[in-house]
């Protein structure tokens, strides 16, 4: 028997869409211009990353859409006449899944602008702002808030 190795056979096929998840070279930007490095360096990720190509590949605006899916496989918060705000809203992937399974009333709010989630509603606010609660309430149907009414996961 010869002591050279035969070529290695891949094992583990990499997910669809993206690279191999941080095997092989990864993909570089061309140009920083105009991008501070820690910009560069997110976007970089965003790109070489395979859960936000699938994301992208699923019409999904972030793979924070698989986090909370998975919450809600475990907790069922996301249920017809559910009413459901999201602090720090952006970019919407959260919004999309809540929207996928079945809630119709719900908010989201950011110091970003996000695109219409339909039939959500957006406030491009600080959350910690004076009014910020009493406006996304009223903007939910005006009921006010009781103890023990919520569930609370945060972004
Ligand atoms: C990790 S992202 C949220 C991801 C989002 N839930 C999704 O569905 O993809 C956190 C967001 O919180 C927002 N944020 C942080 N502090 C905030 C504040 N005080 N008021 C409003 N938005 C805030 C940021 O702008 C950022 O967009």
């Amino acid at each position: 028997m010869s002591d050279e190795e035969p070529p290695r056979k891949r094992m583990v096929k990499p997910p669809a869409g993206g690279n191999e998840g941080g095997r092989g070279k990864p993909a570089r930007l061309k140009t920083a211009y105009g991008r501070t490095p820690s910009q560069q360096a997110w976007l970089e990720r965003q790109i070489n990353d395979p859960f936000s190509a699938k994301a992208r590949a699923l019409g999904y605006r972030s793979r924070a859409a698989f986090k909370i899916s998975e919450i809600d496989d475990k907790f069922h918060f996301f249920r017809k006449g559910a009413k459901v705000i999201d602090l720090g809203c952006a970019p919407g992937g959260w919004l999309q899944i809540a929207v996928e399974r079945g809630v119709t009333t719900l908010a989201g709010i950011d110091l970003l602008p996000v695109d219409p989630v339909a039939p959500a509603h957006l406030l491009e606010m600080d959350f910690t702002a004076d009014g910020a609660p009493e406006k996304l309430l009223e903007l939910l149907g005006g009921e006010g808030r009781r103890r023990g009414d919520e569930t609370k996961v945060q972004s």
